[in-house]
């Protein structure tokens, strides 16, 4: 028997202890090593057996690794099934994640405890599929309807309590799961109590599942699981157990084909990998627990809160006393969201606001912070002078961030006589909810700084990414080449509208011009300004959108830009349509026609090309590295992977051919990144290079 489940034998009772770090996934060794021992138990005389995990956790699901391989016997389903028709009762001591297959195991077991930190789940759907081993057809029977539906179609981990009042567990105590295991077991065997198989247990009433199927569809913006595993459900409640089990395997193979699900689970896998950097192994991190902001507008307030809800102290440095109470002001309000959505405690929001944030006016303030990060205006002769000074007072060996969106960090390294300690820490605003963080690593940073802000990122919970110097990093670089797709697409007749709905359909959270509304239409021109000077004559700027910036409509906090807003609602405004036709006029444009389809295929060309260039000058070490800033960063949807994972799936081929194509009519723009035709030549792809390079 594989000894990856240990068998002891205490008493009367089976001890069945799977030890398969880190998180016990229930992969084959696993699976066979449960039946084994489950057939060892009744051969053995036992009268009752407990399920248990070694380690942190219990299975925290079927092994994500094995998908898109040949299953191999015995399938999950089957242990499950196998667990249930056990002649003896069989009880799951749970502790720490119970997801997934992990409790569809717990699931096929006939009684359920746990210790009070445990969490159950089945997350199956933000991996693009389904639970597939009988989970649709026992959530139901234990928890009813309306909490399964809850609990499948958002995968949420439910707190043993809530689980306990559900009925998906039947206990919950304190102490070591296998002692809690067997005390159940015990008290089982002497009230005589038998196997009580979840299968035996009524369905709840079918109710009108179109209507939830639609329902559910919607809400997911695009993503098949959701609304699929909602017709596995309706099978529970519709067929004998038998013929829902079938139903569930049917539609689990289904989502298992899709290109949701290879793009779902190269993000599950993509996330963790991200800030595993081949040259930052055995490198220590310098201290970062106190961390000094400079400027305490919208950014630097939203770092500070970050920072404080991390447990890091902070010394908040503004121009005047005024200035630093404002800045106060704003990190309090943002503590309060925190505080109102249980995420702190009110004697935690008193500590950080009271004790933990420091204001100061000037920088000398800093002499003991660890990680200096400047949030101020993005001007290079104000930064440079900021870090000249910081340079004079900085404590040796404290890390020097700036939190520029596109300045050179080597030209502001230069600054200081300590190139060495300087970094850039580009967080996305609001910094305390966005969870991208771009480390901007400088010609001549040091590794241990390096390691420094990966620490930090992960102290803030944040996706972490390396980039290199260059205009814009990874993401913003990326992005000013889409917009110009996008505003490219508007010269020659889409509308700012229709674009945004085509790209909606695809699943992004927001178009570009309802993002650019919500972010101030200011940013975009100050940035179009800046680039003016050096800006080559063939590139296609549209001037229609400086007017109305000109005109005073900034998007969302002037109520107007591309579109009107009423409170949360929004129309398009129709003197941007005017503007827009008035400059194609003005150029000689005749607009033509555009559908969604090549709105949405032009516009994650041009992504996928940047993108590719990016990883092709090293700014990016990884293509996964440039997926996971677009997702976290950008609103790029998480079901198709990341711009190049969707590029893979799409055939590179295809992608490049579409580039060719465009640069048809506008080879200055679109000139195919090096990077993508050599791929296409050696018949290669992103994902290679990501394992080349992990
Ligand atoms: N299969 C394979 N590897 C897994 C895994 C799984 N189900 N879950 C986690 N891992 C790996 C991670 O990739 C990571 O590997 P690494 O160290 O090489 O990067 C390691 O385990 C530790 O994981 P985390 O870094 O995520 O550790 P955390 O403590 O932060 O989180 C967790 C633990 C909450 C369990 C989290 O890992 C998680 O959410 N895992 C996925 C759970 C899940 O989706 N389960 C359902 C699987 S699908 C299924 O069961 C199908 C069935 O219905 C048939």
């Amino acid at each position: 028997m594989s000894d990856i489940v240990r068998y002891d034998r205490i008493g009367d009772i089976a001890v069945l202890t799977a030890d398969n770090p880190p998180v016990n996934a229930l992969g084959h060794a696993v699976r066979v090593g449960l039946v084994t021992a489950l057939d060892r138990a009744v051969a053995d005389g036992a009268r009752a057996v407990v399920l248990t995990c070694a380690g942190r956790t219990w299975h925290a699901g079927a092994d994500i690794r094995e998908f898109g391989k040949p299953p191999v016997d015995p399938w999950l389903p089957e242990v499950c099934n196998r667990t249930e028709a056990c002649p003896l009762p069989v009880v799951a001591a749970l502790h720490g994640t119970a997801l997934g297959g992990g409790l569809e195991v717990a699931m096929g077991a006939h009684y359920r405890v746990a210790v009070p930190g445990t969490r159950v789940g089945l997350p199956e759907v933000h991996l693009g599929i389904l639970p597939g081993a009988g989970g649709t057809q026992r959530l139901p029977r234990l928890a009813g309807l309306d909490a399964s539906v809850d609990i499948i179609t958002t995968g949420r981990h439910v707190p043993a309590a809530e689980a306990l009042s559900l009925g998906i567990l039947d206990r919950v105590a304190e102490g070591e799961p296998r002692a809690l295991g067997l005390a159940f077991a015990q008290d089982l065997l002497a009230q005589g109590a038998g196997p009580r198989p979840t299968r035996d247990l009524p369905p709840p009433e079918p109710v009108d599942f179109d209507a939830l199927y639609d329902r559910v569809l919607k809400k997911g913006r695009g993503q098949l699981s959701p609304a699929t595993a909602v017709r596995a459900i309706q099978a529970a409640c519709e067929l004998p157990f038998e013929d829902g089990l079938a139903r569930e395997r049917a539609l689990f193979n289904e989502l298992m084909e899709t290109d949701q699900r290879k793009g779902l689970i190269h993000a599950f896998f993509a996330e963790r990998q991200v800030s595993k950097l081949p040259e930052l192994e055995g490198v220590t991190a310098r201290d970062c627990e106190h961390i000094g902001v400079i400027g305490g507008g919208t950014m630097g307030a939203g770092i500070a809160t970050a920072a404080l809800l991390a447990g890091l102290n902070v010394t908040l440095v503004e121009m005047s006393k005024d200035a630093a109470e404002t800045a106060k002001g704003r990190i309090g309000g943002n503590l309060k969201g925190a505080l109102k959505r249980g995420k702190i405690t009110p004697e935690a929001f008193d500590h950080m606001m009271e004790t933990a944030l420091t204001l100061a006016t000037g920088p000398e303030a800093l002499t003991d912070a660890d990680v200096i990060i400047e949030a101020v205006f993005e001007d290079m002769a104000v930064k440079k002078e900021l870090f000249a000074r910081l340079d004079q007072i900085a404590r040796p060996g404290a890390v020097l961030a700036t939190n520029t969106s596109y300045l050179d960090v080597n030209e502001i390294a230069r600054a200081t006589s300590r190139p060495e300690d300087v970094i850039g820490l580009h967080f996305f605003s609001p910094a305390h909810v966005m969870k991208l963080l771009e480390v901007v690593v400088a010609d001549r940073t040091a590794p241990d700084v390096v390691a420094t802000g990966f620490a930090l990122g992960k102290a803030l919970k944040k996706i972490t990414v390396r980039a290199g110097v260059c205009d814009g990093f990874i993401g913003n670089r990326i992005l000013s080449v889409y917009r110009a797709a996008a505003d490219h697409m508007v010269l020659d007749g889409a509308s700012p509208h229709q674009i945004d709905a085509a790209l909606e359909a695809f699943g992004f959270a927001m178009g570009p011009f309802a993002v650019a509304d919500l972010a101030g239409l200011d940013i975009g021109w100050a940035n179009r300004k800046r680039l003016a000077p050096t800006r080559d004559p063939r590139e296609r700027v549209p001037t229609y959108a400086d007017k109305l910036c000109e005109a005073g409509h900034l998007g969302q906090k002037t109520g107007r830009g591309y579109y009107i807003y009423d409170g949360r609602n929004r129309t398009p405004n129709p003197d941007v349509l005017a503007l827009i036709e008035a400059e194609r006029e003005e150029r000689g444009i005749t607009p033509r026609e555009f559908s969604d389809s090549e709105i949405q295929s032009t516009y994650l060309a041009a992504m996928v090309n940047e993108a590719a260039k990016v990883v092709g000058d090293g700014i990016a070490r990884r293509p996964l590295d440039v997926d996971m800033v677009l997702l976290f960063g950008y609103g790029f949807p998480r079901y198709h992977g990341g711009p190049l994972k969707w590029a893979d799936m799409q055939g590179l081929d295809k992608v490049l051919s579409k580039i060719r194509k465009l640069a048809e009519t506008d080879s200055f723009f679109w000139q195919p990144a090096p990077l993508l035709e050599k791929l296409v030549a050696e018949g290669g792809s992103f994902d290679d290079l990501n394992r080349a390079v992990s």
